[in-house]
């Protein structure tokens, strides 16, 4: 798997903030983090490939230059929430917007919490184009309005340059990327019970990172191999921090046969993921499992409609405002091809165990409906068009390929 995403937005972002060269292996390359470089670039940071294959070289620590023109965030919500963390406390004003569906989604969310700090944002109706005058920041208690990683972790960004103690309460645990990066680059965190502490302003100094796969960019290939007979797939050098591979645990749950093993353990924990063909059986999931599979939810429905019996979701209302509304856009797919799947106002319920046939289907221009409707389309009798398909390189650009070799055609 080529690097991951969540990790490659940070990396390129601490490595612009932090004074001197940091040196990124593995990054990925998909489209959502080539975003948050070409930001970068428009605010002035420089970035060099090489010198060996994979690796490349973070110039960071200058002042940031105000950028000529609005910063194109494409379809990246990572891109645009941590920006607005970075840029809070910058001496200019920017603007930040996006493709159709990044437009569509919430900001007020980051803009509010940084707002208590100093910040002076506005977001257009709630959603971007969101206008950012740089200011002078202060510390706050701040308490996000969702389990959200991308919102804890602008304000961290934004803590990171405030004068005083910023405190983050998280009830429900988020991806805790930020926070281990903060201390990769010689910063300082902690947290009491459920707060993260900060205390600003902070100075980084640049590191050298390895970037683990993605573990969400490997779970179509591991459903995949569960649902196909015959089927075992290993996975080399994935991320296994314990945030973001729940939904191995959940198919444990379910019946799959899955082994991890940890090879490494420097920022973050990686190693090896083995799946091989099972009989799965439907489980209901806890609204609080949600956060730490909010990626997966939609190829979880494909394991789902497959499995023995009901797969349930319910707490997942974050799910209508990714990229597309990821409940909406799989009750659609998965119905099209025959499952029986019940759109829920939080969540979604299907009756597994049917058999399901191709069909024209659509990937709402959401990477990982894409990959979640190629999948099903392996078990399906006959052949699906899953149309946009090829908005998978947001997040994997050799999706196809390498389904196609795993597929054994
Ligand atoms: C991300 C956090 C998640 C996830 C997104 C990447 C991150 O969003 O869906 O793809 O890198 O912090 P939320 O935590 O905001 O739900």
């Amino acid at each position: 798997m080529p690097g991951d995403k969540s990790i490659t937005h940070r990396a390129f972002l601490f490595g612009a903030m932090a004074s001197g060269v940091t040196t990124i292996d593995g990054a990925s390359s998909g489209d959502d983090c080539a975003s948050t470089r070409r930001c970068l670039v428009s605010l002035g940071v420089s970035f060099e490939d090489g010198p060996a294959p994979g690796l490349l070289q973070v110039h960071g620590g200058a002042p940031f230059a105000r950028p000529i023109t609005r910063l194109d965030c494409g379809n990246s919500g990572t891109t645009l929430r941590l920006l607005m963390g970075v840029l809070a406390a910058s001496d200019f004003e920017s603007e930040l917007g996006g493709d159709a569906s990044l437009n569509r989604r919430p900001m007020e969310r980051v803009a509010a919490p940084l707002r208590l700090m100093g910040a002076r944002i506005e977001t257009t109706g709630g959603s971007p184009p969101v206008h950012v005058t740089g200011s002078k920041l202060r510390g706050a208690s701040v308490t996000p309005e969702a389990a959200s990683a991308q919102i804890k972790s602008a304000i961290l960004l934004a803590a990171l340059q405030a004068e005083g103690r910023t405190t983050v309460r998280e009830p429900v645990l988020t991806r805790d990327h930020t926070e281990r990066m903060i201390r990769a680059f010689g910063g300082e965190i902690r947290r009491e019970g459920a707060d993260i502490v900060v205390e600003g302003p902070q100075h980084l100094r640049a590191a050298r990172l390895q970037v683990p796969g993605d573990p969400s960019s490997a779970a179509p290939f591991v459903i995949a191999a569960l649902l196909l007979p015959d089927s075992e797939v290993t996975i080399e050098g994935v991320l296994l921090n314990p945030h973001r591979i729940r939904y191995l645990d959940i198919l444990r749950d379910m019946g799959a046969r899955i082994e991890t093993e940890i090879t490494s353990s420097d920022v973050e924990p990686s190693g090896r993921i083995t799946a091989r063909s099972s009989d799965l059986r439907g489980v209901t999931l806890s609204p609080l499992d949600v956060p730490a599979v909010v990626d997966e939810l939609p190829i979880l429905a494909v394991a789902g409609a497959f499995a023995a019996g009901r797969f349930e979701v319910r707490g997942a209302s974050e799910l209508r405002v990714k990229e597309s509304d990821r409940i909406a856009s799989m009750v659609e797919g998965l119905g099209a091809m025959g499952a029986r799947i019940e759109e829920l106002a939080d969540g979604f319920s299907v009756q597994g165990g049917h058999r399901l046939t191709g069909a024209p289907v659509d990937s709402h221009g959401d990477h990982r409906i894409a990959m979640a409707l190629s999948v099903a389309a392996l078990r399906a009798t006959g052949e699906t068009d899953v149309s946009g398909a090829e908005v998978v390189s947001i997040s994997l650009p050799g999706f196809f390929p390498e389904l196609e070799r795993g597929a054994g055609r």
